[in-house]
Formats: structure tokens, sequence, C-alpha cells
């Protein structure tokens, strides 16, 4: 799957990426970092949540389909905190992947190439009937991966992916998110009008 998904395009073939593949303890010990850290009130930098206009529409729609799906209600505090300490556990996942890349790097242009390969690996886990999600939340805590990972300051942690066998009765695993229209996405030009 990673050969596979390391055909990934970079600039300049840098290959930015750097992975790191966890099961079994080295996983739960994180896991449990995580959540320790996440009710322990550690504050985060959450500048990527923050979302207006559209896109916070979009996100809250997403977020609605899945509670729904799941039969928790807006004002079932313990539920929701249960749904949301899952990504800090990697969805019990029975395995993850964490991607980070060089310093050294510019991250504003690499970050793209590194989530080109996490794409990848998420396309070729389906060809080996393997399930994944994509997530920050996993990865909150950089002092946690760090420690657990035995990386410095010198990396820069992009994002995590979970992995596994999805289980196709798990309520969540039935939402299909949806899509703009691409005409409300998309700007064609130099096409003639068809007659
Ligand atoms: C970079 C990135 C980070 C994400 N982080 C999380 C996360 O922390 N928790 C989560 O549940 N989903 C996370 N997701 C999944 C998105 O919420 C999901 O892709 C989006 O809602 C669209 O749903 P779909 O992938 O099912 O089409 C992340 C996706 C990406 C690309």
């Amino acid at each position: 799957m990673l050969r596979l998904a390391t055909r990934a395009v970079s600039a300049t073939n840098a290959q930015p990426w750097e992975i790191a593949v966890l099961t079994g303890e080295a996983l739960d010990a994180i896991r449990a970092d995580n959540v320790e850290h996440l009710h322990s009130g550690v504050e985060v930098d959450e500048t990527y949540g923050k979302l207006e206009g559209v896109y916070r529409s979009r996100k809250v729609g997403v977020a609605k389909q899945l509670l729904s799906a799941m039969g928790i209600a807006r004002e079932d505090r313990a539920r929701r905190d249960w749904w949301l300490e899952r990504g800090y556990r990697f969805f019990d996942a029975p395995a993850a992947i964490i991607l980070y890349m060089d310093c050294q790097l510019d991250i504003s242009t690499y970050r793209f190439d590194v989530g080109c390969l996490a794409q990848n690996i998420c396309l070729a886990a389906e060809e080996f009937g393997l399930g994944t999600c994509v997530e920050y939340q996993g990865v909150t805590y950089k002092d946690v991966i760090r420690k657990h990972l035995g990386l410095g300051e010198d990396k820069h942690i992009v994002c995590a992916i979970a992995i596994g066998y999805p289980d196709p009765d798990f309520p969540a695993n039935g939402v299909v998110s949806p899509r703009e229209e691409l005409d409300a996405i998309t700007a064609w030009y130099g096409f003639e009008p068809r007659t």
C-alpha cells in the first residue's frame, strides 16, 4: 500500500514525506496520552477549526449528519464527548499512520505533496479492502506525538490516517457527505458555447 502511495507527485520530486506506521501498544500509548491531554484542558491551536460562511455551514452540516446517524442528540453532552474523544483515539482503529516532514522544507509548499501522499494512501487502502480516515485530531497534541515517535522540533507533524477494515454496520460509516455542484465552484474559460 505504501509502495503504491509513495508514487505521489511532489514538487521537484522532493518526496518530502516521512511516515510512521503504528499498531498495538505503540498506538495505544498515544491514544491514552491524547485522551489524557484532551480531558486535562491543554491549550491547542484551533485555527483550522474556526470557520465562517459556507465553510462553517459545510462543517456543521457533516457534523449533524454524523450525530444524526449515530442517534446522538444535541443536548446529550456525554455521548457528544464520547464521539469527540474517538478522533483522539484514532477511532479505535487497529492501526494508524502519521505523516510528517522535515522543517527545512517550506511547509506551505511541501505540505501539499504530503496531502497527495495521504490521498494516495486512502485510495490504495481501498484496493486492499481497508478503510481510512485522514485526521488532525489524532495529532492535535504535538508533544505527545514527538515523545512517542522520538521526533524533534525539526519535524513538522502533518496529519494522521486511522486505518482498518471498515465495519459496514457502524452507522457513521453509512454517511455520505455532500459536495457542491461543479457549476458553483468551477469557472470555464475559452470554451465555445454549444450551438
Ligand atoms: C487534513 C484532514 C484532516 C481531517 N481531520 C479530521 C479529524 O480530525 N476528525 C475527523 O473526524 N475527520 C477528519 N477529517 C475528515 C473530514 O472531516 C472528511 O473528509 C470530510 O468531512 C468529508 O467527508 P468524507 O471524507 O466522508 O467525504 C479530516 C480530513 C482531512 C483531509
